[in-house]
C-alpha cells in the first residue's frame, strides 16, 4: 500500500486554529463539553481543545460501526460511554470523519436524549458523497472526495494513526 498526502500538517493546524476561533465566537460563555469519539478523533480533540480559549470539559466515547473492513457494517454499538452527565450542557461532538453518517446520526440522537442544552458536531473530514444518513455538522475541517484516508488519528486496521498529515491509502 502507498501513501499520498492529501492534507498537510500545516493545513490541518491552520484550519483547526480557524475552527477554534469560530467556536469561541459561537459559544460566548459557559463550559463547552467536548466529546471525543475514539479512537480516530483523539488527535483532533487534543489540538482543537487547545485552539479554543473557553472553559471545556473533555470526555471520551467509543463506538463501533466498522470492523477491520473499509466499508460500514451499518451497525452502531456503544463500547465505552461517557463518565459525565450532559444535562444542561453545550455539547460538541468531536469526530474524525463523517462517511455514511450512520455513526453520528445515531450518536446525536443518543446524546440529545440526555437533556443537553445544545448538541453540535465538529468533524475534521467530511465525505459528503458517501452520505446515507443525514448529519448536520456545524464545523467541518475539510470536505474530501470518496477516497479512503489514514493519518492524524484515522486508521486502516489500526495502522497509520500517528501520521501528522492525512493521506490517501492506495494499492501499489
Ligand atoms: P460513518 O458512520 O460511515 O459516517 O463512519 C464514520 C467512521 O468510519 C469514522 O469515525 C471512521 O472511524 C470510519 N471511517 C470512515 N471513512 C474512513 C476513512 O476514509 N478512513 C478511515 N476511517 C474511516
Ligand atoms: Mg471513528
Amino acid at each position: 500500500m502507498a501513501l499520498r498526502t492529501l492534507i498537510s500538517e500545516d493545513q490541518i493546524q491552520q484550519r483547526i486554529r480557524e475552527i477554534g476561533a469560530q467556536i469561541d465566537a459561537d459559544y460566548p460563555d459557559g463550559t463547552l463539553y467536548l466529546i471525543c469519539i475514539l479512537k480516530g478523533a483523539c488527535f483532533f480533540l487534543a489540538d482543537l481543545a487547545r485552539a479554543v480559549r473557553r472553559d471545556t470539559y473533555i470526555d471520551f466515547m467509543s463506538i463501533s460501526s466498522y470492523g477491520k473492513e473499509k466499508t460500514s457494517s451499518g451497525e452502531v454499538k456503544i463500547i465505552k460511554d461517557l463518565d459525565i452527565s450532559l444535562e444542561g450542557a453545550d455539547v460538541l461532538i468531536v469526530e474524525d470523519i463523517i462517511d455514511t453518517g450512520i455513526t453520528l446520526n445515531y450518536l446525536i440522537s443518543v446524546l440529545k436524549s440526555r437533556q443537553p442544552k445544545s448538541v453540535r458536531v465538529a468533524t475534521l473530514l467530511d465525505k459528503p458523497s458517501r452520505r446515507l444518513k443525514p448529519v448536520d455538522a456545524a464545523y467541518i475541517g475539510f470536505p474530501i472526495p470518496d477516497e479512503f484516508v489514514v493519518g492524524y488519528g484515522l486508521d486502516f486496521a489500526e495502522k497509520y494513526r500517528n501520521l501528522r498529515e492525512v493521506c490517501v491509502l492506495e494499492p501499489d
